[in-house]
């Protein structure tokens, strides 16, 4: 049965050309209109907030197959509708690696029960992630990969990043590098600095990074691939791709909010939740990641959503897992760096949606007539307090915890079906 016309009136609304105020008319799953005084069968006021496409996270770890007890497919696709994503890309570091297509394919399946946000699988670069041999690339990519990655590990081994990035080009694949030069970091647990010095943690130095970005570009250069830096963390790192790009290489890059918010002071504490990998750097490295999301070096926002469970978190921090939540408190803390003026609003919504689509090749990331409608609507003003209770992940593992930020997700529509919907307008 058709449901009929819905109207999102009275929004502003994103689109390519600029934000405007408008109605957004949807029908069949599609925008059908944008324009002023639509009218429809059903009336969605949504007056003073934004209608900005259904946000899009390159980085996200399910958990699912094998690690249920940390998240899962339905848990955390909740999470990322709640959050205001619509599409979403799930790293292969499942149990068993996503190295082969019946993995992506029970990926695909699940997601699709669930039926809350598009999961994209990528899958494995090596076999296992053992940085050994091939995974099969081509028969995942008819699977439905839409890249590959070994992330939480590195491709040490130059010759065979060189046959992936080979491989990968013949299936027009980018390869995400989880850039860290395993000899340089060293099983480091924190950034090396003074706040590690201070503290008495072994730190990784910056260079562990950037000398894994320097080392692919000339791969990259070489072979002609397609490229794209995960969670880029420091400045060494942003003057690299700067010049890469400037050179004419088909790299991208993504920066995590947490890398853009946080500093590793946040780590002197000893808080579990404040180990990440890449690890959190200092305050210069947090000025150049914000100016290069600006002008545009860093392409995307990524989440790097890594739930944990409190077996590998309440321990020593050494010992600790590194990762944390991201999809539910991205957009807060994101909408907080619009507030202060240090990003504009345009900017933050593009490296949300329309610069992931196409660093991934991704449908959506635009609003426009005759596009899914893949939608998000935010409330920029809304207070959002963090807690375990209010998150659908099933971990919760976040330093944000019990912190109020403001701005969030309040509609979250996929196909004009409403995926979240916090105020209850849609029922
Ligand atoms: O912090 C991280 N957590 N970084 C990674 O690269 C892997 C991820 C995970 O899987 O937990
Ligand atoms: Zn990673």
């Amino acid at each position: 049965m058709d449901p009929g016309d819905l109207v999102l009136r009275g929004g502003r609304v994103f689109t390519p050309a600029g934000d405007q105020a408008a109605d957004v008319r949807i029908t069949g799953g599609r925008i059908v209109e944008i324009g002023r005084g639509l009218v429809g069968s059903r009336i969605i006021d949504v007056k003073d907030l934004w209608v900005v496409p259904g946000l899009i996270d390159l980085h996200v770890h399910l958990r699912e197959p094998g690690q249920e007890y940390k998240e899962d497919i339905e848990t955390g696709t909740r999470a990322a509708a709640a959050g205001g994503f619509t599409t979403i890309c799930c790293m292969p570091n499942t149990r068993p690696v996503n190295d082969q297509r019946t993995v992506t394919e029970l990926i695909v399946r699940r997601a699709r029960e669930v039926g809350a946000v598009r999961v994209k699988p990528i899958g494995a670069i090596t076999q296992g992630l053992e940085g050994k041999i091939l995974a099969d690339i081509a028969d995942m990519k008819e699977g439905g990969i839409v890249a590959i990655s070994d992330d939480g590990r590195p491709v040490m081994n130059s010759g065979l990043m060189r046959r992936a990035f080979e491989y990968a080009r013949t299936f027009d694949l980018p390869v995400v590098q989880h850039a860290e030069d395993l000899d340089l970091s060293e099983g480091g647990a924190m950034n090396e600095g003074a706040v590690a010095t201070r503290i008495g943690i072994k730190g990784q130095p910056a260079c562990a990074e950037s000398a894994m970005v320097a080392r692919d570009l000339e791969i990259v250069e070489w072979t002609g691939a397609r490229y794209h830096v995960a969670h880029v963390s420091t400045a060494r790192t942003v003057a690299l791709v700067r010049d890469a790009k400037r050179r004419g290489l088909d790299v991208t890059c993504e920066v995590t909010p947490h890398h853009l918010a946080l500093t590793d002071e946040a780590c002197s504490h000893y808080d579990t939740r404040t180990k990440v990998m890449p690890p959190l750097r200092t305050a210069a490295d947090q000025e150049a990641l914000l100016e290069a999301l600006a002008d545009g070096t860093i392409d995307c926002i990524a989440t790097d959503h890594a739930p944990h469970s409190p077996v590998e978190k309440d321990v020593e921090f050494e010992c600790a897992a590194p990762g944390m939540l991201g999809l539910e408190t991205a957009l807060p803390l994101i909408l907080d760096f619009v507030r202060m003026g240090t990003l504009d609003e345009k900017r933050a919504i593009a490296a949300l949606t329309r610069s992931p689509a196409k660093a991934f090749g991704l449908p959506g990331g635009s609003l426009a007539v005759g596009a899914v409608a893949d939608i998000c609507v935010i409330d920029p003003e809304r207070p959002v307090t963090i807690n375990s209770e209010g998150l659908s992940s099933k971990s919760k593992n976040t330093p944000f915890l019990g912190q109020t930020l403001a701005g969030r997700a309040v509609l979250t529509l996929l196909e004009g079906r409403a995926v979240f919907d916090l105020d209850r307008r849609m029922s």
